[in-house]
């Protein structure tokens, strides 16, 4: 699929636009026209009703150790500072930049995962599987050590390969070498910034009023652990989701909306005891790819990536990540949708304590205060959990399925477009575009057509408009050859196209039109709705 025919789609059709389009856009926001909103919503549902409302707690899902209960949270965007110093973003949320002056490509060091990369996503999961020897692990520590410290040495530091196997000459990190040895230029002096947006919260703007926009989801639910058990009734094990906006100033955001600068997550925190943990992240990282292939994903373009050892993050046990064969990476790659992590205790310990977990990899940086011990505490609060049948205490370890909503939605589009041959109006056939949108998040679920302007065509599809819309979001369309009409709705993803012609004034029936097989229905128009609902499922 050509991504430029999509983006232009897009823009044609009206599900996104650049955000600030009249002023030349800003990089890295997008808008999401008339039809994008709808679809985005829609997904966005469909995750929160198959993933909450729609949860039987009643029952052992297929693949599940047991039942459980799903609940929701919608947390504020600015929260607490210190909510970020325990998480470890203020400290480990930072993008390391560098720029090779000859080829003019631009680097950063991935901190989880301990390499350098490039930009491009696939260069990351390339960099990934490259083997590293404990010596290239400690140089790689060191130089990151070094380029904090800005050293103006940094100048002299050449880059040899899209990714770099740390070597050095002598201690002083001088030259970077990649096993390849092919080099490609000089360096300019490393940036290190943090990924967090920063704003002031209060009229005064001195330094204490710093707040930040959150990046992710997560840390609402995480600080909010004690008030959903203390207000509910639930049980572990339990989840509790949350869909909304999160913010990364990105350094490059690009591929469309793939890295935006401001996104919104659907995300999962189950809470289980520590003994089935491991069991739990099996069941979400299956439940989670079911979820994408039901919504219309092909199993041939999904991948579910299990981390390597080295590329998990400090607190992690266990990370798979959904990934999907987008268009505009090369052929064999994929990019990430979805993140499965195994969290074990560390966040509700460190929200309680603000210490390492022992098990935690030494380099988590915790500023110590004079007493040796770390300045910054969590809460202080006990957020463990007390098993009122076995009576056994214990930190919840948690799961945490955490995707994205406009990568899905980006997914969903990329999947849809296709191009097919079909007859036109007058029986010539012309080439389709039909976005073949699964038709629970299609943004119109019908169309609804007089054939002609007369002969009280348009007023029987009104009435048939009007019974649909108290259900679905439907749309009527009466405006030239009622060919084009189709095309507009196939390019709008519309799964159905009820149509009220000659034959509708004399026996009440009208057509019902099938977007993908094209194939035409006669059907009852008191049928209509029934047949909609049955065919969305
Ligand atoms: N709480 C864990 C967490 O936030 P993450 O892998 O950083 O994990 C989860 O983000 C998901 O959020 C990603 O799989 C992706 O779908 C989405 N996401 C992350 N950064 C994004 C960005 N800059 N633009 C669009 N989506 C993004």
């Amino acid at each position: 699929m050509d991504m430029d025919k999509l983006v232009s789609l897009c823009k044609r059709r009206g599900f996104l636009f650049q955000s600030s389009e009249i002023y030349g856009g800003l990089n890295g926001f997008w808008d999401y026209g008339p039809l994008g909103v709808e679809l985005k919503r829609n997904i966005k549902d469909a995750w929160w009703r198959d993933m909450v409302t729609g949860h039987d707690e009643l029952s052992t899902p297929a693949g599940a150790p047991a039942p459980y209960e799903m609940t929701g949270l919608d947390c504020t965007i600015i929260m607490h500072p210190q909510v970020w110093k325990v998480s470890g973003h203020f400290d480990l949320f930072h993008d390391f930049m560098v720029d090779c002056r000859e080829s003019k490509k631009r680097y950063r060091y991935d901190q989880v995962r301990g390499r350098w990369v490039t930009y491009r996503e696939q260069t990351i999961f390339v960099a990934t599987n490259v083997e590293v020897d404990k010596e290239q692990e400690d140089v790689q520590t060191r130089a990151l050590k070094f380029f904090k410290l800005r050293n103006k040495d940094a100048e002299e530091i050449t880059w040899t390969s899209e990714f770099v196997s740390l070597t050095t000459l002598g201690n002083d990190f001088t030259k970077v070498l990649a096993p390849d040895a092919k080099e490609l230029g000089t360096l300019l002096e490393p940036r290190e910034f943090n990924l967090m947006f920063k704003t002031i919260v209060g009229a005064l703007g001195t330094a204490e009023d710093a707040a930040f926009l959150r990046p992710e989801t997560a840390q609402g639910i995480f600080v909010n652990f004690k008030n959903v058990c203390d207000s509910t009734r639930v049980r572990v094990p339990f989840g509790i989701a949350q869909v909304g906006k999160s913010f990364r100033n990105e350094i490059t955001p690009k591929n469309f909306t793939f890295r935006s600068r401001e996104f919104e997550q659907m995300e999962i925190e189950f809470f289980c005891h520590p003994s089935t943990s491991r069991e739990w992240y099996q069941y979400w990282r299956d439940r989670r790819m079911k979820w994408y292939t039901d919504m219309g994903l092909s199993t041939e373009r999904l991948q579910l990536r299990e981390h390597h050892v080295e590329e998990l993050s400090h607190y992690s046990c266990g990370t798979a990540d959904i990934e999907y064969a987008f268009p505009f990476l090369p052929a064999g790659e994929y990019g990430e949708l979805e993140g499965i992590a195994h969290r074990g205790d560390f966040d509700l310990r460190s929200h309680m304590e603000g210490k390492l977990d022992p098990n935690s990899k030494p380099d988590l940086k915790v500023e110590l205060g004079p007493d040796g011990k770390p300045k910054h505490r969590g809460s202080g609060k006990d957020l463990t959990y007390r098993d009122d049948l076995t009576n056994e205490r214990f930190t919840p370890h948690v799961i945490e399925p955490s995707a994205g909503a406009d990568r899905a939605t980006l997914a969903f589009l990329c999947e849809a477009y296709h191009e097919d041959q079909a007859p036109d109006e007058n029986g010539v056939m012309q080439t389709r575009v039909v976005m073949k949108l699964h038709p629970r998040i299609a943004p119109i679920k019908a169309a609804v057509f007089p054939l002609v302007k007369k002969d009280g065509m348009p007023e029987k599809a009104q009435e048939i408009y009007r019974a649909l819309k108290k259900r679905y979001n439907v749309f009527y369309d009466e405006k030239g050859a009622v060919g084009r009409r189709y095309r507009r709705q196939d390019e709008a993803g519309t799964p159905f196209c009820i149509t009220v012609d000659g034959q509708s004034l004399i026996d009440n029936t009208v057509t019902i039109r099938d977007r993908d097989t094209l194939e035409q229905k006669r059907i009852s128009a008191d049928a209509v709705l029934a047949e909609i609902e049955t065919r969305i499922g």
